[in-house]
């Protein structure tokens, strides 16, 4: 109660607002991500929201992770959030029209680090998500690689290194990095649920090898491409 207060006397006086996670979400994150669920129930609704949905953000990302993107935001989606809206035909194949492709806001250090606790915050539903689904172990580069694309078609709409992969899905090289292993484990298992229509398929992976994919996106993450681009 405190805290709406602060807040809804701050928007009243216009002033100091970048001092409140919360007020800056409302204010400059809300028109395109939705902060509070559910998840959109039709594709018409899936296309309002121009990007990821963040109402379980403290369930799927990791902290210091989400307040160094915020500083200092790459892009994640080669295609962008609708890969359809940013798909022109190519010669061989489509290609990403770069030019519908616009910057993500970005966010001083002090805002990211209010935003970034304000995120964390809200968690998922606590069906959705167990602690400790991912089991943890190694697993070779070679082999992870052979499980996500050979085995499970993974890598026609991902990108395993950067120019490397499907570009419809978000990149995976950095999967580990900025998500959290049981959301990992979760979402493999089956996207549907925590996004009725997204267009990732349910790949009806066989529970072995999500442990065993997560620990691939683990050793490719080791690999900090993101940082060597
Ligand atoms: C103009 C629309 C727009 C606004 C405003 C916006 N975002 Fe985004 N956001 C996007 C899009 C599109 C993506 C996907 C980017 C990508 O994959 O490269 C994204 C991605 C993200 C991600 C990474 C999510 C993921 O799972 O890949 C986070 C975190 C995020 N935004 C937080 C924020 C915050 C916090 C704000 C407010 C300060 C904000 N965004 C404002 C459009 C927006
Ligand atoms: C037909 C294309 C397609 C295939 C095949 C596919 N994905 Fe995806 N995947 C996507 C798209 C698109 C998204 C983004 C969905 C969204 O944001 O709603 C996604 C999201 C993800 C995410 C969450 C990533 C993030 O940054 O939020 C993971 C992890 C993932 N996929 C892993 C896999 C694995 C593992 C397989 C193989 C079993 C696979 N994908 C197969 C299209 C695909």
């Amino acid at each position: 109660m405190k805290h709406f207060v602060l807040i809804a006397s701050l928007m009243a006086t216009g002033s100091a607002l970048a001092t409140d996670g919360d007020a800056i979400l409302e204010q400059r994150c809300a028109g395109c991500h939705a902060l509070s669920g559910p998840a959109a129930q039709s594709v018409p609704e899936l296309w309002k929201r121009k990007g990821p949905d963040l109402f379980y953000a403290g369930s799927k990302y990791k902290d210091n992770w989400l307040e160094k993107w915020l500083v200092k935001p790459r892009r994640i989606r080669p295609a962008g959030y609708h890969y359809v809206q940013h798909i022109k035909p190519g010669k061989k194949r489509d290609m990403v029209d770069m030019s519908t492709l616009t910057p993500h806001p970005v966010l001083s250090a002090e805002d990211a680090e209010d935003v970034a606790e304000a995120l964390m915050k809200r968690k998922a539903p606590a069906d959705l998500i167990t602690k400790g689904d991912f089991k943890g172990g190694s697993i070779s580069a070679s082999f992870g690689e052979m499980v996500f694309s050979t085995f499970n078609g993974c890598m026609a709409c991902h990108e395993i290194e950067p120019n490397f992969g499907g570009l419809s899905g978000p990149e995976v090289y950095t999967a580990a990095k900025r998500m959290q292993e049981d959301y990992l484990v979760s979402y493999i298992r089956n996207p549907q649920a925590w996004n009725p229509k997204t267009p990732m398929p349910n790949k009806h992976t066989a529970e072995q090898n999500i442990q065993k994919i997560v620990r691939y996106l683990q050793a490719l993450a080791k690999e900090n491409w993101d940082e060597k681009k």
